[in-house]
């Protein structure tokens, strides 16, 4: 489980914020997704209204940090100090294992800003977490998204057949994982 200090959640990147999100991050939030092309390969629908970010803040977001299985971001670019996506670890603790999650908006995508959030995400995952392997999978569609992981230094595991089921449909995902060597703890 996650019981961190404050200060060391927040991370930094040459371009990047990584920081908790809250309430008056609201806006930006829904900015960015109830934009139905930046949601098409997501697990979750776009936001139709504000409340829809409410929802998302209370029901995921801030579950996390009560329950302290795991860490979200919200990515802010520190040029302009917007808030233009977020990047989760999902833990399952007595695995040490973590799931991680991102999405971006549109308008900052190809600037390789995800996989400088994700890396960073990775090594909090790895240094802070104590993970022995942190996971992620996309929709086989999600060429940009499979690009990230493997940038981010993790390797293709293999295909997984209909294994989401989401807007009307199944879907076939790629699993990506990096793995720590077990024998660092001993
Ligand atoms: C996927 C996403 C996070 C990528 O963020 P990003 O900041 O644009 O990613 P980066 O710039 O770090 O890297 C993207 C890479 O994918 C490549 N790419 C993107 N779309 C591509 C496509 N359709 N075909 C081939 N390559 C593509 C880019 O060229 C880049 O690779 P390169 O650096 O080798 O040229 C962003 O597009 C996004 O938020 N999408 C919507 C939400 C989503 O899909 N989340 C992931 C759910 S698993």
């Amino acid at each position: 489980m996650l019981d961190l200090p404050e200060q060391f959640l927040t991370l930094q990147t040459p371009r990047l914020i990584l920081r908790k999100m809250g309430l008056e991050d609201a806006e930006d939030i829904f900015a960015y997704a109830s934009d139905p092309q930046t949601t098409a390969y997501t697990l979750w629908d776009y936001h139709r209204s504000i409340d829809d970010t409410y929802d998302y803040l209370h029901n995921f977001v801030w579950e996390i940090y009560r329950s302290g299985k795991g860490m979200c971001w919200g990515i802010v670019e520190k040029e302009s100090n917007q808030l233009i996506g977020s990047c989760s670890l999902h833990l399952t603790p007595s695995h040490r294992r973590a799931e991680m999650g991102y999405v971006l908006g549109r308008e900052y995508w190809g600037q390789g800003l995800m996989t400088e959030a994700s890396k960073a995400a990775i090594a909090f995952g790895f240094h802070m977490m104590f993970l022995l392997r942190i996971q992620a999978f996309c929709v086989v569609e999600n060429v940009g998204s499979a690009r990230v992981l493997e940038k981010s230094g993790m390797l293709f595991e293999g295909i997984l057949h209909n294994y989401v089921f989401t807007k009307n449909r199944s879907w076939d995902v790629k699993m990506y994982a990096v793995t720590q060597p077990q024998n660092i703890f001993l």
